[in-house]
């Protein structure tokens, strides 16, 4: 891989996370703030054709990973034509495309995403109560949801996620009964600590660390296994034994996993941006409409890998980021 996607702490960054939309269908709490956000104009946002250019750009760099995020990125038009361009990229060196989505209006076109090449999903399913949904969504769909994931079990994904945002009092009761998901279906949920964005409201007392969540899962299975991570993996994993499926822990806030960090992202309006806690971006729709050739790019980009700090974008304390809120970032971003 070319050296300039290697930071100063040599990591080298092969993942690349890219936001296809700033808008949502649901409205989780801990995403989006209340109010709303102020949406980029369509003109501000990277066309299909940029969004290609600068991937590959990056697969040529050495990324071999892309994961389309939002906002919720199944809202885009023509996400079908955008995997499909994507999956071009095999030939210089890309192995997987993923999607995080909330699985709200997926399952009709799931097959066909598969079809143009998407290999991995993560699904975002925080409660198995439809009342509890609407608490934290702020909208209704749970059985939708349910139905994306029966019909991606049945498709030829590489591998099925389930992205549970754990918050005190409200979902942390149900760990054992998602679990209990894990014992017939070949999916890993993860368990994942709720972090601090502008306007989520985040409050430690809200949050439930891991460790706390192992001792009441080890009490109903005490023979939990610890399972293999793959490279660079943000989750710690495990397994009941006999169980088809796994679970993990994200622990952004009590165990960060900084040292090995691996991504890059691009958020939907153009701007790269080495972490997601670091507010500092550099607009790459700028450049590219400025008519910067691909080297100037490349430069671009090397430069602002080149400033990626060692945890945390340098902030000692988190609880006080100020950052574009999740949805505006990319699975999570804030105009402040
Ligand atoms: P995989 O490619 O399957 O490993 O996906 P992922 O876990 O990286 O991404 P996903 O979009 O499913 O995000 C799940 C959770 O990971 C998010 O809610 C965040 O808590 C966390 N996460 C993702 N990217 C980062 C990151 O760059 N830094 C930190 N601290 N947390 C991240
Ligand atoms: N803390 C932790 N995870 C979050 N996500 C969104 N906002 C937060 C937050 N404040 C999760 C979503 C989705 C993933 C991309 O990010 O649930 O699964
Ligand atoms: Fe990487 Fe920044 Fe996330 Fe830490 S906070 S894991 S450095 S992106």
């Amino acid at each position: 891989p070319s050296p300039q996607l290697k930071d100063t702490f040599n990591r080298q960054h092969n993942y690349l996370r890219i936001s296809l939309t700033e808008r949502c269908n649901l409205r989780c709490f801990y995403c989006m703030p209340e109010e709303g956000i102020e949406l980029s104009p369509d003109g501000k946002l990277l066309t299909n054709q940029e969004i290609l250019r600068l991937a590959t750009l990056f697969v040529k760099s050495g990324v071999t990973k892309i994961r389309l995020t939002g906002g919720e990125p199944t809202i885009r038009k023509g996400i079908l034509d955008i995997v499909g361009d994507l999956n071009g990229l095999r030939q210089y060196g890309l192995q997987s495309i993923g999607m995080t989505s909330n699985g709200l209006s997926l399952h009709r076109r799931l097959p066909q995403l598969v079809e143009s090449g998407l290999t991995h999903l993560n699904l975002s399913l925080d409660t198995l109560d439809p009342f509890k949904f609407e608490l934290i969504t702020r909208r209704r769909g749970h059985e939708a949801v349910l139905k994306t994931l029966d019909v991606a079990l049945k498709l030829p994904l590489a591998s099925i996620k389930v992205n549970v945002v754990v918050i005190k009092n409200l979902n942390d009761h149900e760990v054992l009964d998602f679990v209990e998901m894990t014992k017939n279906m070949p999916i890993s949920v993860r368990f994942i600590e709720f972090m601090p964005f502008t306007g989520n409201k985040w409050d430690k007392k809200k949050m439930v660390e891991s460790s706390d969540l192992l001792e009441r899962i080890r009490s109903r299975h005490p023979n939990v296994q610890r399972a293999p991570d793959e490279l660079n993996d943000t989750a710690r994993s495990w397994t009941v034994p006999g169980h088809t499926g796994s679970f993990g822990f994200i622990s952004s806030m009590s165990d960060h996993f900084c040292a090995t960090c691996n991504r890059l992202r691009l958020t939907a309006d153009g701007q790269i941006k080495v972490c997601l806690f670091d507010a500092k971006e550099i607009s790459l729709r700028d450049k590219i409409r400025e008519g910067m050739t691909d080297e100037e790019l490349l430069r671009t980009i090397g430069l602002a890998v080149n400033g990626k700090k060692e945890k945390h974008a340098g902030m000692e304390d988190i609880d006080v980021v100020t950052n574009r809120p999740m949805i505006l970032i990319g699975g999570i971003r804030t105009k402040s």
